[in-house]
């Protein structure tokens, strides 16, 4: 019998409390292929911390005692590989950015690139703040992370200031995009 490749299918869903460690370890593995040539070692050398399991459960812990419509998690999962990517939105929680809705962080794996999918994530992203009743989407990404910057100019992002991050870890240098939701 000749076996054919399948691709897999994704669907997105909201995070539940049990997805911290594949969140995290994601968001880690991705962190640090993204920002390994850019970011300060002093915090390359924390990120597990600030960014993996322990972060994400405390985090999710946050988002279901709060119930707040406007903020969540929605992760992109498959049957085969588990949770290939992910995003975090609510309100905007950094000055630089005003007020209105911020989606926070948008990974995904590298075998799961440039299928489209980093696009359902931000745009469903969009829906739930919409939906909330956010006018504006905002996020930051750091300038070296052009492709990144490339992608959202893709999906209709405009262009704001730049701004330096407050640190103290890293005062990246970022760029504000915004959308009219
Ligand atoms: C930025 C990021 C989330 C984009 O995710 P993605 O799944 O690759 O995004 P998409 O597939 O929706 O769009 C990106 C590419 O796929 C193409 N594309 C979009 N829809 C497509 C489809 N249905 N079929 C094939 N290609 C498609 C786009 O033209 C784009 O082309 P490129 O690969 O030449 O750049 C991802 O690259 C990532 O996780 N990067 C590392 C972390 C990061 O930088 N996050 C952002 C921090 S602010």
């Amino acid at each position: 019998m000749q076996t054919r490749f399948m691709p897999e299918t994704t669907h997105l869903r909201p995070a539940s409390l049990s997805d911290a460690r594949a969140i995290g370890d994601l968001h880690v593995a991705v962190w640090r292929e993204t920002y390994a040539g850019i970011a300060p070692k002093a915090l390359q050398d924390v990120i597990e911390t600030r960014r993996g399991p322990a972060h994400w459960q405390d985090t999710l812990a946050k988002i279901v005692a709060e119930a707040d419509p406007r903020a969540g998690v929605l992760v992109a999962d498959t049957d085969a590989q588990g949770i290939v990517g992910f995003t975090q939105y609510g309100p905007s929680s950094d000055p630089a950015l005003g007020s209105g809705g911020e989606v926070k962080h948008l990974f995904v794996v590298r075998a799961f690139r440039s299928q489209g999918l980093g696009a359902r994530l931000l745009h469903a992203a969009f829906d739930k703040l919409r939906a909330a009743g956010f006018a504006q989407a905002h996020l930051a990404v750091v300038i070296q992370n052009q492709r990144a910057i490339d992608f959202y100019l893709r999906e209709g992002a405009r262009k704001g200031a730049r701004f330096r991050d407050a640190g103290p870890l890293w005062r990246s240098e970022n760029i504000a995009l915004a959308w009219r939701l």
